[in-house]
């Protein structure tokens, strides 16, 4: 059996990489976010805030029957409070980097503790962003979590190599997705965000890709050995 331990699995990308691992029987899913839409037998749901901490720190990985091949994707994410620093909410950034860096630096150390022994095929896949890469005026915290678990992974990276720990480590940037995440960018006020047309157009003219074609792009990345070559990624490198 693969195993797959995906957070935020209740929309978006990560509802529509779920949907795709398991129509093959041979996956075994096990999804992280505070709403549940998916019911199948080789899916487990465990309800969870993710800027809950301490709720977060509990999170076990289980002991494994038989597995192939086991796979972390630290998907969940928000773009936060989109504004310019001076009139953001604290308790919005603290979500924000709690969300998009602190859980997923603890889920991939319960998951790099829990399965360090095991011999077969390991990845850990943190779905990154462009942001991570450019200044986005009324996205620092959105901007700097995403450039935060970029190093992360780099560093996590080398750590693997030196302790010869048989992980793969991905930071892959997905594109620009038609979610309920660019929704909320076209939202934005545009004194808070100047480059908000830019992200209409984006939607007018149909450049954004559908969850169901990313997911379709991840997945790809979990499969073929050659495309897990370099940390720092995008599927834009397909
Ligand atoms: N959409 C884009 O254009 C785009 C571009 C670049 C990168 N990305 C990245 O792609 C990933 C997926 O984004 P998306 O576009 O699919 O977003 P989305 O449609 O808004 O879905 C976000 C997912 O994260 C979960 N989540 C958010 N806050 C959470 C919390 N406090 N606790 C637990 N789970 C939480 C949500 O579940 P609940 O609400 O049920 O908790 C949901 O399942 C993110 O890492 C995002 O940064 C997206």
């Amino acid at each position: 059996m693969n195993y797959y331990f995906i957070s935020g699995t209740s929309k978006g990308l990560g509802k529509a990489i779920t949907e795709q691992l398991l129509k093959d029987e041979n996956n075994f899913v096990f999804g992280y976010s505070r709403n549940n839409v998916i019911t199948h037998k080789n899916y487990y749901h465990k309800l969870i805030d993710l800027n809950n901490l301490e709720a977060l720190k509990k999170i076990q990985f289980p002991v494994l029957n038989n597995p192939e091949k086991i796979v972390l994707i630290n998907n969940a994410g928000t773009v936060g409070d989109i504004n310019h620093v001076g009139d953001m909410n604290n308790d919005q950034i603290i979500a924000c980097y709690n969300i998009n860096l602190i859980a997923p630096a603890i889920f991939t150390n319960n998951f790099v503790a829990a399965y360090k022994n095991i011999l077969n095929d390991k990845l850990i896949v943190n779905i990154s962003s462009g942001a991570g890469k450019s200044a986005i005026d009324g996205w620092s915290t959105y901007c700097s979590a995403k450039a935060g678990i970029d190093m992360f992974s780099k560093v996590l990276n080398e750590e693997i190599n030196i302790d010869n720990a048989k992980f793969k480590v991905l930071s892959l940037a997905p594109g620009i997705i038609d979610t309920g995440m660019q929704t909320q960018i076209r939202n934005a006020k545009q004194e808070s965000f100047s480059n908000i047309n830019r992200f209409v157009e984006y939607k007018k003219n149909g450049d954004l890709a559908s969850a169901e074609e990313t997911a379709s792009k991840v997945i790809r990345f979990l499969a073929e050995q050659n495309l897990q070559q370099e940390t720092i990624c995008s599927v834009r490198d397909l």
